[in-house]
């Protein structure tokens, strides 16, 4: 137990109490930010005279020992700290002596502490990123490859509309887009260093806060002491575009669960991606799908802990914000490991081709349409719906699709029906007629698909 106080105390910490109030366990994570932050205090001490040149190079090799040692292995953070500071703090003061000891000048472990988490949260968002543009990556092949697949459109989870599967997956590429312009937005928000900042109120060095945010690549230092150590806004955000992401997620894997059932058969998922049953040799179960589907509460859990521990805290600085690391870190790495495990099984899912068109065709997904057909010979659209009611009815009884029915049968049904009828209602064509921006048909399509390659090129 090497604690950072004593002098004004006149007997230790019960060992409980140093148990519960300890971070060590969790605040591990941050070791590289910790180091990286400490290295740029000194730097910017050294420059600023408060520290010797001599003091600020050995602070800077000392640091650099550390880091390289527990990198490789060398050096184990053990829970004789209390938290990932004092493990830092402590060690280089073994290392180096003296100067060790001056490395905190001017700084809190509350400044210190908020510029850990925002370096840390800063870098998994950009990992976050890039993971989602892989993702995107998978999704546009898709559409690419699939531009003319037809499948049933649903709403309510009844057959809706004939669409593409291009169609629907360029539905999950603009939520997935979305979710990376959000990472982008909080990166630039969150983006100011809390360096410098103290405890609470500045300090009386003379601190140059530009420069050391400038080494640590942030846009300029934050400007109210009190607010940057107790703003946790920023991993709240994060945690909500998480959040989003992950019932983006959920959404698709449910999906694709359905598709992948007996009943809908539009999917099968690769063997390496789906797991058996112990005892029904016939089951290929989809539970990677069901993972990410499930873990989404725990990402859920995660942001309402967070506002909840950060709804009635007095400013500035209080020690329940400790709270803000686990689960929060814990968030981090599940919607990581989903974005790698989710874009794997859809890059390897296999498509059912002919089940899905078969699917749209048996689901009267062109009723709108052959109602359109008949508003085109003449018939208002009121009447149109109503008479293709009742075909549909009709077909329901025969157990076939609107284009089967023999032209005499549509006859009786309609006069207005005529040989061009099941040309107007094939499924190419009821696709190919969508042409609105933002719909399946072809041009509409090529639009979407070219603006979506381009984004990506780009970013
Ligand atoms: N372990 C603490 C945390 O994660 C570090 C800051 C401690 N500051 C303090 N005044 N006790 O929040």
């Amino acid at each position: 137990m090497a604690a950072l106080w004593g002098g004004r105390f006149t007997k230790d910490t019960d060992k409980l109490v140093y148990d519960f109030n300890a971070s060590i366990g969790f605040d591990r994570k941050l070791y590289r930010q910790d180091i990286q932050g400490s290295m740029a205090h000194a730097r910017m001490l050294a420059r600023q005279g408060i520290l010797t040149e001599d003091e600020g190079e050995q602070i800077q090799k000392g640091l650099e020992g550390i880091l390289r040692d527990v990198e490789e292995g060398r050096l184990a953070i053990t829970s004789q700290y209390e938290d990932i500071h004092s493990f830092v703090e402590a060690n280089l003061t073994e290392r180096i002596g003296e100067a060790g000891k001056k490395l905190h000048t001017g700084r809190s472990r509350n400044d210190q502490v908020a510029l850990d988490m925002k370096l840390y949260t800063r870098e998994q968002a950009q990992g976050t990123d890039s993971l989602l543009k892989s993702l995107l990556e998978v999704i546009l092949d898709t559409m690419e490859k699939n531009r003319d697949t037809y499948m049933p459109g649903f709403t309510h989870l009844q057959k809706a509309q004939p669409i593409t599967l291009a169609h629907h997956y360029g539905a999950y590429f603009e939520m997935f887009s979305r979710d990376r312009d959000r990472l982008r937005d909080l990166i630039r928000r969150m983006n100011y260093c809390p360096l410098g900042a103290g405890a609470l109120a500045g300090t009386t060095y003379p601190l140059d806060r530009e420069y050391t945010a400038q080494l640590l690549g942030f846009a300029g230092p934050t400007r109210n002491s009190i607010d940057s150590v107790s703003d946790r806004d920023y991993l709240i955000e994060f945690l909500s575009d998480l959040s989003l992401i992950m019932m983006h997620l959920s959404r698709f894997c449910e999906e694709i669960i359905l598709w992948n059932s007996n009943e809908y058969q539009f999917v099968e998922l690769d063997d390496a991606y789906s797991t058996g049953s112990s005892i029904m040799p016939q089951k290929k179960n989809p539970d990677i799908a069901e993972l990410v589907r499930g873990k989404t509460g725990r990402v859920y859990g995660a942001l309402m802990g967070l506002l909840t521990t950060m709804k009635g805290l007095p400013l500035a600085y209080d020690k329940d914000m400790q709270e803000d690391k686990e689960a929060s870190f814990d968030a981090m790495e599940t919607v990581q490991s989903c974005l790698i495990l989710f874009t794997g099984m859809i890059k390897t899912m296999h498509f059912r081709r002919e089940r899905m068109a078969a699917s749209a065709k048996e689901g009267f997904t062109n009723a709108t349409d052959a109602a359109d057909y008949l508003v085109g010979k003449g018939v208002p659209f009121r009447d149109a719906h109503g008479i293709v009611g009742r075909l549909v009815l009709r077909c329901l009884e025969k157990k076939c699709a609107i284009d089967d029915m023999p032209l005499e049968e549509l006859r009786q049904i309609s006069e207005k029906f005529e040989a061009d009828v099941y040309d107007a209602i094939s499924l190419k064509t009821c696709v190919e007629k969508r042409l609105t921006e933002g719909a399946p048909g072809p041009v509409a399509m090529d639009q979407e698909i070219r603006a979506y390659r381009a984004y990506l090129d780009e970013a």
